[in-house]
């Protein structure tokens, strides 16, 4: 009888053992395509391990139709950081940069090491030429990461799984020291993740620390991404920019330094040459959520948003649905001037109770919905799809370039 007993324990462990080796693979590692400073030559990856792999790489092949494909391959070196989590286990955080790479080309890559890698992801780089394309757009996931937020991004992929990037603006999750909201969200994001690049936004619970609120934003935001560091220096991968085909793509860190951010706005919106600008911030600066305001914002960057006639900004915070007319000085614009308009949008389980602070500024809103957004960009126009998370079409809206730049 006691023979039966031990035998059972060290089936048990084994079965445990086992397990954990079955569960801890390649598709719960967390990888994040990201973009880079340059996406005509440079994709960005990061990705995070339980345990640290021996001679971590990421391995960079063109994307051919020969199964055999990946024997010609670019290696690249790898980033490894050691983050230790709030219940003091450690986990490995890798990152990498994808350098080197042609403009208008398809490549496959796959992260890991000899003893276990991923499966090829594919992604293209940007082209030379002002081409036209398209990106999604999620404003505040936050909550119900994996119960509701995943069918946002699957729908989101499904209207256009050839979207060149995918912005997320803000509140990615709602206490970043509980890893498992990390989880939930690199589940729902799935493999969408690691082959679209992400064009993530800091919200304002990567300041919630603890359940506290800190003036320091979450050491577990930066090892779950590879972005640019070409914004305040201060302020690494979380105000950056990029160009995209014909498109100068903003990223603000809404929580601080505003003013700061305000003064280099200006200094690269100065000497932008590119047919759109489009910010993306995760507070906005017309709130639609009940007892709220985005004076602040306001004050520190609508002169420059006017000054540049920047065509779109991409919000989150609000928990509800608005887009507004074009605006200057946060008034409707007369026809045939040139406004900006800003959304804010929610993909999120979590909802507020719809009451615009300022009144005359949206066209359109709604509330107590998901919902996913499609940015087609031309030449000659931007069009602003907003779907709710079944596919329905919310609003559309055209927008033309600025005669002034
Ligand atoms: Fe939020
Ligand atoms: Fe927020």
């Amino acid at each position: 009888m006691y023979k039966n007993h031990h035998l059972l324990s060290l089936i048990q462990v084994f079965t445990l053992l086992f397990s954990v080796n079955l569960i801890a693979g390649p598709e719960d590692w967390r990888i994040a395509l990201c973009i880079s400073e340059n996406p005509q030559n440079q994709m960005n990856v990061s990705w995070q391990v339980e345990t640290e792999l021996d001679n971590p790489s990421v391995q960079l092949a063109l994307n051919n139709p020969e199964a055999k494909f990946h024997k010609e391959y670019r290696e690249f070196g790898v980033q490894v950081e050691t983050v230790v989590l709030m219940d003091s286990s450690t986990i490995q955080a890798y990152s990498a940069k994808m350098e080197g790479l042609e403009p208008g080309t398809s490549y496959a890559y796959r992260v890991g090491s000899k003893e276990e890698w991923s499966e090829w992801f594919v992604f293209n780089t940007a082209s030379q030429a002002d081409e036209s394309f398209r990106f999604l757009y999620f404003g505040d996931p936050q909550n119900g990461l994996l119960s509701h937020v995943s069918r946002a991004i699957r729908a989101g992929f499904m209207a256009a799984p050839d979207a060149a990037f995918l912005s997320m603006a803000g509140d990615l999750v709602s206490v970043p020291g509980i890893d498992q909201q990390w989880e939930d969200l690199f589940h729902a994001g799935s493999w969408i993740f690691g082959q679209i690049p992400l064009v993530p936004v800091m919200g304002n619970h990567a300041y919630y620390i603890d359940r506290k609120w800190s003036d320091q934003h979450s050491i577990y935001w930066r090892p779950h991404f590879n972005l640019p560091e070409n914004g305040l220096t201060t302020l690494p991968e979380t105000n950056y920019y990029f160009h995209y085909q014909g498109v100068l793509f903003v990223v603000l860190n809404g929580n601080e330094q505003l003013e700061e951010q305000a003064v280099w706005l200006d200094e690269i919106l100065g000497r932008e040459e590119s047919t759109w600008i489009i910010l993306s911030m995760h507070q906005p600066l017309y709130s639609t959520g009940q007892g709220r305001d985005g004076a602040k914002r306001r004050a520190a960057f609508l002169s420059v948003i006017d000054k540049y006639e920047v065509d779109l900004v991409l919000q989150g915070h609000d928990h509800t649905f608005g887009r507004t007319y074009p605006l200057k000085a946060g008034l409707a614009v007369k026809k045939r001037a040139k406004g900006t308009i800003y959304i804010n949008s929610v993909s999120g389980s979590k909802q507020y109770k719809l009451e615009p602070a300022i009144e005359g500024v949206f066209a359109i809103t709604d509330a107590d919905k998901q919902f996913y957004h499609v940015i087609d960009v031309q030449s000659s126009k931007l069009k602003l799809s907003s779907y709710t998370v079944d596919g329905e079409l919310k609003d559309e809206v055209i927008i033309k370039p600025s005669r002034n730049r």
